[in-house]
């Protein structure tokens, strides 16, 4: 009789089992995606990539706050509060939102998907996901950056780079295989680095370009841009990379001589022209020696606006050229 009854509750028992592994399990609740704010709780590893990033600044960056005069001037809130890209046609400019200005650039400004729920380039997202992922395969394209990147024509200068420089591909299919390398997620999934990290970072920029040289009666410097798609300095017009040298005589070094400036001047200054260095090509120059001269050297500072003076920018590069 006992034994009877143990066998029941281990059939009834199995047969909970099945139940429990055959029964799709129900999907997560959607939920209303109204701030960035959620995203950070939830995607913590994103959300400090994106944090140490230029676009979660956007908005407070002291640079931008001074020369917009703290966004009276509010042509300047376009794209450093924007609206989500996704509500605008591919490559069109987007326009400012009102709400959580201080986010700047955030997620929903790329992310927000016009019918609801979160873009995404995964072809199969999670359908348990709380915030509703969907295949957007436009979130990686070029235009999608374009929407605030194309302002100076980086994206224009994209289109122009080639394919490869010295037999490594360069141009790719858009900007993420440079700018959103793999980064690796909890339980080994693989994501896409979210800290774009450019101008303010000097492994960026050694990235970019190579200085080389020799000692031909004089100095002769060349810069190759070798690494970036596009202009080197690209997009944002304060931006300014300048070569210096400096004469070796009887063991003593002389002062730094400007010797070129790479930059895309303010639309004022029509006194100078454009002196970007496209992607794949090569600058050079020759300076003779002055008498007496027995070594030289280069160096390449970048400046994240044309007036930050020499000893705070940020050296990329330095050469010494000997006979
Ligand atoms: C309540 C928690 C929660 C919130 C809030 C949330 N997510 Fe998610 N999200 C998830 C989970 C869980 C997944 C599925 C697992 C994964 O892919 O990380 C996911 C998946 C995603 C994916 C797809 C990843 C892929 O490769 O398939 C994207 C993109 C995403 N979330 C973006 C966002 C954005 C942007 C926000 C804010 C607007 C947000 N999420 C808010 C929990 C959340
Ligand atoms: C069409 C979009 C767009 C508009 C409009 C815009 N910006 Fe920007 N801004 C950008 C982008 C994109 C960057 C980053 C590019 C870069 O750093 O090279 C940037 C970078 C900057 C930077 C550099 C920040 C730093 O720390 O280096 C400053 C300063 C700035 N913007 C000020 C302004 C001001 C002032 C206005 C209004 C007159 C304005 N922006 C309007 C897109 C825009
Ligand atoms: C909605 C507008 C917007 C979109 C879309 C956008 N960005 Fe930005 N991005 C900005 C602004 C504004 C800044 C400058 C913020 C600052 O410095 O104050 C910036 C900064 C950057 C920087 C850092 C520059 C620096 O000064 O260090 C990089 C790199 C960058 N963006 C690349 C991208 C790429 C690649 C994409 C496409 C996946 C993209 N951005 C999409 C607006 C945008
Ligand atoms: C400048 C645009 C931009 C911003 C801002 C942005 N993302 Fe993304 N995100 C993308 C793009 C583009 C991809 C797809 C990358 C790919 O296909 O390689 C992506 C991928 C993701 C993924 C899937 C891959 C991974 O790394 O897990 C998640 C999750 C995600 N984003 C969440 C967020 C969250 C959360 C925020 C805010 C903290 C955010 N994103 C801000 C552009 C952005
Ligand atoms: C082959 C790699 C590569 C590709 C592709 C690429 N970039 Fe870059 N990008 C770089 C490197 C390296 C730098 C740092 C040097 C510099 O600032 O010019 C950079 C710098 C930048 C900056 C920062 C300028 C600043 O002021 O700090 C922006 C903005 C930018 N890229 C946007 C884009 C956009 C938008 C695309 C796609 C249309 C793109 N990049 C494609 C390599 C790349």
């Amino acid at each position: 009789m006992i034994a009877r009854l143990l066998a029941l509750l281990l059939v009834l028992a199995g047969a909970g089992v099945l139940v429990a592994v055959f029964r799709p399990e129900p999907p997560a609740e959607a939920i209303e995606l109204a701030s960035s704010r959620q995203c950070l709780e939830c995607h913590a590893d994103v959300a400090a990539e994106w944090q140490a990033s230029h676009h979660s600044i956007a908005y407070t960056n002291p640079e931008v706050v001074k020369l917009s005069q703290d966004f009276r001037n509010e042509e300047c809130l376009a794209c450093h509060a924007p609206r989500p890209v996704l509500l605008f046609a591919p490559g069109e400019r987007v326009l400012a939102r009102a709400s959580e200005r201080a986010l700047g650039v955030d997620c929903l400004a790329c992310h927000a998907h016009p019918d609801g729920g979160v873009a995404t380039s995964n072809p199969r997202p999670s359908a348990k996901a709380p915030c509703r992922p969907r295949t957007t395969p436009r979130i990686q394209d070029v235009d999608h950056c374009g929407s605030c990147h194309n302002q100076h024509a980086t994206v224009e200068q994209w289109r122009a780079s080639p394919a490869e420089i010295e037999g490594q591909p360069i141009k790719g299919d858009g900007c993420l295989h440079c700018h959103m390398p793999v980064a690796w997620r909890a339980g080994g999934r693989q994501g896409s680095d979210h800290s774009f990290r450019a101008g303010h970072d000097l492994g960026a920029l050694q990235q970019a370009v190579r200085l080389t040289g020799e000692w031909r009666a004089g100095a002769l410097v060349r810069l190759v841009n070798f690494g970036a798609a596009h202009n080197f300095p690209t997009d944002e017009r304060s931006r300014a990379a300048d070569l210096q040298l400096r004469w070796r005589q009887g063991g003593e070094w002389g002062e730094w001589q400007h010797l070129w400036r790479f930059r895309d001047p303010y639309r004022d200054e029509t006194d100078l022209t454009n002196t970007q260095l496209p992607s794949g090509e090569t600058w050079e120059q020759q300076v003779d020696a002055p008498p007496g001269a027995d070594g030289a050297e280069a160096r390449l500072l970048y400046r994240t606006n044309p007036f930050q003076p020499d000893d705070e920018a940020t050296e990329v590069a330095r050469l010494l050229l000997e006979p």
